[in-house]
């Protein structure tokens, strides 16, 4: 009897975990099917591989050795999802690339590791007939119908760790720490790190701040003897005024004005209005790195122990999800193309309120 094939890509942006969950999976598989009866084929840089073909049979040493590993043995490339449809000047129909791949590398179905963009391509494919199966990854935490993805608590762990490092430099000089915390859509990682690293302020995309609030925080907190302070603003936040723009819109203003994240403006407004010193830190791709936390590592590898089952179950056109503390799965078709953000009564920022953290609102 021929092997069973199973596709392997991780796209988008990488995260701790994802060769936990690779791992986790081809492991699974081996145990349920027999190594005999299985075959992993890795496809290399996501969708870019498999539009392309570039692709290899696995053998089961290839999965020893990497729970630890952070980043993805198979290499990620973003492509955007709104130009997988358009056949673009290298003449390439890319949704036709990639079924032909996948008829001739002859498998049975295709595990694809992402966040919001490769959970709406992966979709794309299952309409078009492919056995599909999704895993949530992101930092961003921001994939709609799973209470978390693997990679962010990582994530939170580092950030963390960056504002903790930002206290003791920011009390020593008296200062004004401000912290940019990746998330351009989503506040989550904002949110989690700065409960969990002590911020003072905490300014997400999901609530505008205004700087005149942040700028009364700050003078409150200096009231009370306090000589230092931190904010975490995540990438992606934008002002009361901006949030009446569109995404280009704002990004031309404060190309006009100069800057190119909100930190940095807010950064200058602020040590102009309050006159403390101010330092902007940006740990950028660093919150994407090194090896998963112990929790990243379970949930990774529960992710890839569930995928195997839906493979046995012949389940497709499904994403592996954490469904109210359960292992779940939620129809691509219902997950993809919606983004989970915070919302502003969120629990987690109701319990910062109720520290006296101000969101700048
Ligand atoms: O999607 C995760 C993410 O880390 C975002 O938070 C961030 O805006 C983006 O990726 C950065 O992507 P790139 O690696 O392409 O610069």
């Amino acid at each position: 009897m021929a092997k069973l094939r199973i596709g392997i890509l991780t796209s988008g942006g990488d995260c701790p975990g994802l060769n936990a969950a690779i791992r986790g999976a081809a492991r699974a598989c081996y145990e349920k099917f027999g190594t005999d009866k299985v075959q992993i084929v890795g496809i290399q840089n996501g969708y870019y591989g498999l539009i392309n073909n570039i692709a290899h049979d696995m053998d089961p040493d290839d999965f020893s050795g990497i729970l630890t590993r952070g980043g993805t043995i198979l290499g990620t490339k973003r492509m955007q999802f709104k130009m997988m449809s358009v056949i673009g000047e290298d003449n390439v129909d890319k949704v036709k690339a990639m079924k032909k791949t996948y008829k001739d590398q002859k498998l049975d179905c295709l595990l694809t590791l992402g966040g919001n963009g490769t959970h709406k391509t992966a979709n794309l494919l299952s309409s078009e007939g492919l056995n599909v199966i999704g895993l949530p990854k992101t930092i961003d935490d921001d994939i709609y119908g799973t209470d978390v993805t693997f990679g962010f608590h990582t994530a939170v762990d580092t950030a963390t760790d960056v504002i903790d490092r930002l206290h003791t430099t920011a009390a020593s000089h008296s200062r004004l720490l401000m912290v940019e915390i990746m998330g351009n859509k989503a506040g989550w990682l904002t949110l989690y790190s700065g409960i969990a690293g002590g911020a003072d302020i905490i300014i997400i995309p999901e609530i505008p701040y205004d700087t005149n609030k942040i700028v009364q925080a700050l003078n409150k907190r200096a009231a009370m003897g306090r000589t230092f302070s931190i904010i975490a603003v995540a990438e992606g936040a934008y002002d009361i005024n901006e949030a009446k723009m569109k995404k280009k819109e704002r990004a031309e203003k404060r190309a006009a004005q100069g800057y190119t994240t909100a930190t940095a403006r807010l950064a200058k407004d602020v040590q102009a209005a309050t006159g403390i010193e101010t330092r902007v830190c940006t740990p950028g791709h660093m919150l994407r790195g090194g090896s998963p936390s112990a929790y990243d590592r379970i949930l990774a590898t529960k992710f890839g122990v569930h995928a195997a089952d839906l493979i046995e179950k012949e389940k497709f056109g499904y994403s592996v999800a954490l469904i109210n503390s359960s292992i779940g799965e939620n129809k691509l078709s219902d997950v993809a193309g919606k983004t989970k953000f915070v919302c502003p009564d969120d629990q987690y920022v109701c319990a910062a309120r109720a520290l006296g953290i101000s969101f700048g609102d």
